[in-house]
Protein backbone atom coordinates (compact mmCIF):
# COMPACT_ATOMS: atom_id res chain seq x y z
CA UNK A 1 0.00 0.00 0.00
CA UNK A 2 0.88 3.83 -0.43
CA UNK A 3 0.83 5.55 2.61
CA UNK A 4 1.09 9.19 2.91
CA UNK A 5 4.79 8.81 5.04
CA UNK A 6 4.40 11.99 7.12
CA UNK A 7 0.70 10.80 8.48
CA UNK A 8 1.55 7.32 9.54
CA UNK A 9 2.18 7.03 13.20
CA UNK A 10 5.47 6.56 14.67
CA UNK A 11 4.57 4.65 17.51
CA UNK A 12 1.84 1.66 17.32
CA UNK A 13 0.59 -0.36 19.89
CA UNK A 14 -1.50 -3.76 19.65
CA UNK A 15 -3.40 -5.74 22.24
CA UNK A 16 -3.19 -9.18 19.93
CA UNK A 17 -6.72 -10.96 21.23
CA UNK A 18 -8.95 -13.89 20.02
CA UNK A 19 -6.43 -16.31 19.52
CA UNK A 20 -8.65 -18.71 21.95
CA UNK A 21 -11.77 -17.88 19.57
CA UNK A 22 -10.06 -18.90 16.52
CA UNK A 23 -8.77 -22.33 18.05
CA UNK A 24 -12.27 -22.82 19.74
CA UNK A 25 -13.79 -22.54 16.19
CA UNK A 26 -11.78 -24.66 14.62
CA UNK A 27 -12.29 -27.48 17.50
CA UNK A 28 -8.40 -27.09 18.33
CA UNK A 29 -6.73 -26.59 21.71
CA UNK A 30 -6.09 -22.44 22.31
CA UNK A 31 -2.40 -23.15 22.63
CA UNK A 32 -2.87 -23.52 18.52
CA UNK A 33 -4.85 -20.26 18.42
CA UNK A 34 -1.27 -18.85 20.13
CA UNK A 35 1.07 -20.64 17.87
CA UNK A 36 -1.15 -19.40 14.58
CA UNK A 37 -1.07 -15.88 16.20
CA UNK A 38 2.82 -16.20 16.23
CA UNK A 39 2.93 -15.51 12.75
CA UNK A 40 0.65 -12.45 12.89
CA UNK A 41 3.22 -11.13 15.23
CA UNK A 42 5.97 -11.97 12.53
CA UNK A 43 4.06 -10.37 9.32
CA UNK A 44 3.07 -7.43 11.76
CA UNK A 45 7.14 -6.99 12.56
CA UNK A 46 8.12 -7.69 9.22
CA UNK A 47 5.29 -4.96 7.61
CA UNK A 48 6.09 -2.25 10.58
CA UNK A 49 10.14 -2.37 9.77
CA UNK A 50 9.11 -2.14 6.25
CA UNK A 51 6.97 0.40 6.12
CA UNK A 52 9.47 2.26 8.31
CA UNK A 53 7.46 2.94 11.71
CA UNK A 54 10.17 2.92 14.65
CA UNK A 55 8.05 1.72 17.71
CA UNK A 56 5.73 -1.35 17.98
CA UNK A 57 4.06 -2.39 21.22
CA UNK A 58 2.87 -6.08 21.32
CA UNK A 59 0.54 -6.87 24.64
CA UNK A 60 1.32 -10.42 24.58
CA UNK A 61 0.51 -11.48 28.59
CA UNK A 62 -0.60 -9.27 31.21
CA UNK A 63 -0.44 -9.73 34.61
CA UNK A 64 -4.30 -11.38 34.63
CA UNK A 65 -2.88 -14.13 31.93
CA UNK A 66 -1.14 -15.60 34.89
CA UNK A 67 -5.11 -16.92 36.39
CA UNK A 68 -5.12 -18.92 33.44
CA UNK A 69 -5.36 -22.80 33.34
CA UNK A 70 -1.02 -23.89 34.09
CA UNK A 71 -1.01 -25.89 30.46
CA UNK A 72 -1.78 -22.40 28.87
CA UNK A 73 0.38 -20.56 30.82
CA UNK A 74 3.68 -22.61 30.28
CA UNK A 75 2.97 -23.36 26.83
CA UNK A 76 2.25 -19.11 26.35
CA UNK A 77 6.30 -19.09 28.06
CA UNK A 78 7.20 -21.42 25.66
CA UNK A 79 6.11 -19.94 22.29
CA UNK A 80 8.13 -16.79 24.01
CA UNK A 81 11.11 -18.58 24.25
CA UNK A 82 11.09 -20.57 20.54
CA UNK A 83 10.36 -16.99 19.18
CA UNK A 84 13.32 -15.75 20.76
CA UNK A 85 15.60 -18.52 19.57
CA UNK A 86 13.28 -18.10 15.69
CA UNK A 87 13.89 -14.24 15.39
CA UNK A 88 17.06 -13.09 16.67
CA UNK A 89 18.74 -13.77 13.06
CA UNK A 90 16.05 -11.98 12.06
CA UNK A 91 16.25 -9.21 14.12
CA UNK A 92 20.17 -8.64 13.51
CA UNK A 93 19.43 -8.27 10.15
CA UNK A 94 17.14 -6.25 10.41
CA UNK A 95 18.66 -3.37 12.59
CA UNK A 96 15.51 -4.31 15.03
CA UNK A 97 16.21 -3.17 18.80
CA UNK A 98 13.99 -6.20 21.34
CA UNK A 99 12.56 -4.77 24.51
CA UNK A 100 10.31 -6.66 26.89
CA UNK A 101 8.44 -4.37 29.33
CA UNK A 102 6.71 -5.83 31.90
CA UNK A 103 7.24 -6.47 35.89
CA UNK A 104 10.24 -9.62 34.36
CA UNK A 105 10.78 -10.96 37.71
CA UNK A 106 7.60 -12.82 37.79
CA UNK A 107 9.18 -14.42 34.84
CA UNK A 108 10.89 -18.44 34.82
CA UNK A 109 14.78 -17.75 35.08
CA UNK A 110 15.19 -19.01 32.08
CA UNK A 111 13.43 -16.97 30.15
CA UNK A 112 14.57 -13.93 31.99
CA UNK A 113 18.05 -14.58 30.99
CA UNK A 114 16.83 -15.12 26.95
CA UNK A 115 15.29 -12.04 27.11
CA UNK A 116 18.52 -10.04 28.52
CA UNK A 117 20.47 -11.76 26.06
CA UNK A 118 18.00 -10.85 23.15
CA UNK A 119 18.04 -6.95 24.36
CA UNK A 120 21.63 -6.93 25.13
CA UNK A 121 22.07 -8.07 21.37
CA UNK A 122 19.73 -5.71 19.95
CA UNK A 123 20.79 -2.86 22.15
CA UNK A 124 22.24 -0.69 19.64
CA UNK A 125 20.27 -1.14 16.88
CA UNK A 126 17.71 1.93 15.53
CA UNK A 127 15.52 0.47 12.70
CA UNK A 128 12.31 -0.44 14.82
CA UNK A 129 12.00 -0.82 18.69
CA UNK A 130 9.70 -3.96 19.12
CA UNK A 131 8.69 -3.67 22.67
CA UNK A 132 6.85 -7.07 24.35
CA UNK A 133 4.92 -6.55 26.94
CA UNK A 134 5.33 -9.63 29.89
CA UNK A 135 3.35 -10.04 33.13
CA UNK A 136 2.54 -6.39 32.12
CA UNK A 137 -0.08 -4.45 33.90
CA UNK A 138 -0.23 -0.38 33.38
CA UNK A 139 -1.36 0.47 36.98
CA UNK A 140 1.48 -1.75 38.30
CA UNK A 141 3.67 0.40 35.70
CA UNK A 142 2.37 3.52 37.09
CA UNK A 143 2.61 2.50 40.63
CA UNK A 144 6.82 1.36 39.95
CA UNK A 145 7.32 4.31 38.26
CA UNK A 146 5.72 6.96 41.45
CA UNK A 147 8.37 4.34 44.21
CA UNK A 148 11.37 5.06 41.65
CA UNK A 149 10.30 8.67 41.60
CA UNK A 150 9.76 8.89 45.52
CA UNK A 151 13.36 7.13 45.68
CA UNK A 152 14.86 9.50 43.78
CA UNK A 153 13.24 12.62 45.13
CA UNK A 154 14.59 11.25 48.89
CA UNK A 155 18.11 11.23 46.96
CA UNK A 156 17.92 14.29 46.15
CA UNK A 157 18.77 13.17 42.40
CA UNK A 158 15.45 14.90 41.34
CA UNK A 159 13.55 17.79 42.53
CA UNK A 160 10.18 18.52 40.54
CA UNK A 161 8.10 16.11 39.04
CA UNK A 162 5.86 16.84 36.01
CA UNK A 163 4.54 15.08 32.97
CA UNK A 164 7.86 14.63 30.80
CA UNK A 165 9.79 14.20 34.12
CA UNK A 166 7.73 11.00 34.95
CA UNK A 167 7.12 9.50 31.48
CA UNK A 168 10.94 8.80 32.39
CA UNK A 169 10.36 6.31 34.81
CA UNK A 170 7.82 4.40 32.76
CA UNK A 171 9.04 1.22 30.97
CA UNK A 172 8.69 4.02 27.53
CA UNK A 173 11.19 6.00 28.72
CA UNK A 174 12.86 8.06 25.58
CA UNK A 175 9.86 6.57 23.96
CA UNK A 176 6.66 8.39 21.86
CA UNK A 177 3.71 7.83 23.19
CA UNK A 178 1.37 5.44 20.80
CA UNK A 179 -0.35 6.94 18.06
CA UNK A 180 -2.72 4.30 17.19
CA UNK A 181 -3.68 1.15 19.29
CA UNK A 182 -4.91 -1.48 17.37
CA UNK A 183 -7.14 -4.14 19.10
CA UNK A 184 -8.31 -7.55 17.45
CA UNK A 185 -11.41 -9.45 17.91
CA UNK A 186 -13.45 -6.88 18.48
CA UNK A 187 -13.47 -5.95 22.27
CA UNK A 188 -13.53 -2.44 23.21
CA UNK A 189 -11.42 -2.08 26.19
CA UNK A 190 -7.72 -0.79 27.04
CA UNK A 191 -7.66 -4.11 29.43
CA UNK A 192 -4.66 -1.92 31.52
CA UNK A 193 -2.46 -1.33 28.66
CA UNK A 194 -0.02 1.08 28.83
CA UNK A 195 -2.36 3.60 30.57
CA UNK A 196 0.02 6.81 30.95
CA UNK A 197 0.78 6.31 27.63
CA UNK A 198 -2.35 6.43 25.60
CA UNK A 199 -4.03 9.28 26.96
CA UNK A 200 -4.34 10.73 23.17
CA UNK A 201 -3.96 7.27 21.39
CA UNK A 202 -6.39 6.85 18.54
CA UNK A 203 -7.69 3.49 18.79
CA UNK A 204 -8.70 0.84 15.95
CA UNK A 205 -10.93 -1.90 16.88
CA UNK A 206 -11.36 -4.48 13.70
CA UNK A 207 -13.00 -7.59 14.45
CA UNK A 208 -10.80 -10.16 13.01
CA UNK A 209 -9.41 -12.64 15.18
CA UNK A 210 -5.48 -11.93 16.04
CA UNK A 211 -4.27 -15.36 13.95
CA UNK A 212 -6.18 -13.98 10.93
CA UNK A 213 -4.82 -10.47 11.35
CA UNK A 214 -1.89 -10.80 8.55
CA UNK A 215 -0.19 -7.82 6.60
CA UNK A 216 -3.43 -6.69 4.71
CA UNK A 217 -5.99 -6.20 7.50
CA UNK A 218 -2.34 -3.99 9.17
CA UNK A 219 -1.93 -2.28 6.52
CA UNK A 220 -5.79 -1.32 6.35
CA UNK A 221 -5.29 -0.18 10.05
CA UNK A 222 -2.65 1.95 9.14
CA UNK A 223 -4.55 3.59 5.84
CA UNK A 224 -7.17 4.35 8.59
CA UNK A 225 -5.21 5.72 10.79
CA UNK A 226 -3.52 7.99 8.28
CA UNK A 227 -7.19 9.48 7.42
CA UNK A 228 -7.81 10.36 10.77
CA UNK A 229 -7.28 14.24 11.51
CA UNK A 230 -5.85 13.96 15.51
CA UNK A 231 -6.81 16.61 17.99
CA UNK A 232 -4.82 16.15 20.94
CA UNK A 233 -7.80 17.81 23.02
CA UNK A 234 -7.66 20.88 21.13
CA UNK A 235 -10.69 22.70 19.51
CA UNK A 236 -10.14 23.19 15.86
CA UNK A 237 -12.74 25.22 13.77
CA UNK A 238 -15.82 23.01 12.54
C1 LIG B 1 -5.11 -13.13 23.47
O1 LIG B 1 -5.93 -14.12 22.96
C2 LIG B 1 -3.72 -13.42 23.26
C3 LIG B 1 -2.82 -13.68 24.25
C4 LIG B 1 -3.19 -13.69 25.66
C5 LIG B 1 -1.44 -14.01 23.95
C6 LIG B 1 -0.81 -13.37 22.75
C7 LIG B 1 0.33 -14.20 22.36
C8 LIG B 1 0.74 -14.49 21.10
C9 LIG B 1 0.14 -13.90 19.89
C10 LIG B 1 1.83 -15.48 20.85
C11 LIG B 1 3.13 -15.21 21.51
C12 LIG B 1 3.61 -13.83 21.39
C13 LIG B 1 4.82 -13.46 20.91
C14 LIG B 1 5.21 -12.03 20.94
C15 LIG B 1 5.76 -14.41 20.32
P1 LIG B 1 -6.93 -14.88 23.93
O2 LIG B 1 -6.29 -16.16 24.30
O3 LIG B 1 -7.30 -13.98 25.07
O4 LIG B 1 -8.14 -15.11 22.98
P2 LIG B 1 -9.67 -15.21 23.39
O5 LIG B 1 -10.06 -13.86 23.93
O6 LIG B 1 -10.33 -15.53 22.09
O7 LIG B 1 -9.78 -16.30 24.41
Amino acid sequence: MDFEQEKLPLHVAIIMDGNGRWATQRDLPRIEGHIAGIESVREAVTATREIGIPYLTLYAFSKENWSRPKEEVQGLLHLLELYLLKELPMMMEHEIRFMAIGALEDLPKKLQVMLDDVMEKTKRHKALTLNIALSYSGRQEILHAVRSVLRDMKAGRIKRIDERVFARYLYTAAMPDPDLLIRTSGEMRLSNFLLWQMAYTEIYVTETLWPDFRREAYEEALMEFTRRERRFGSLKEY
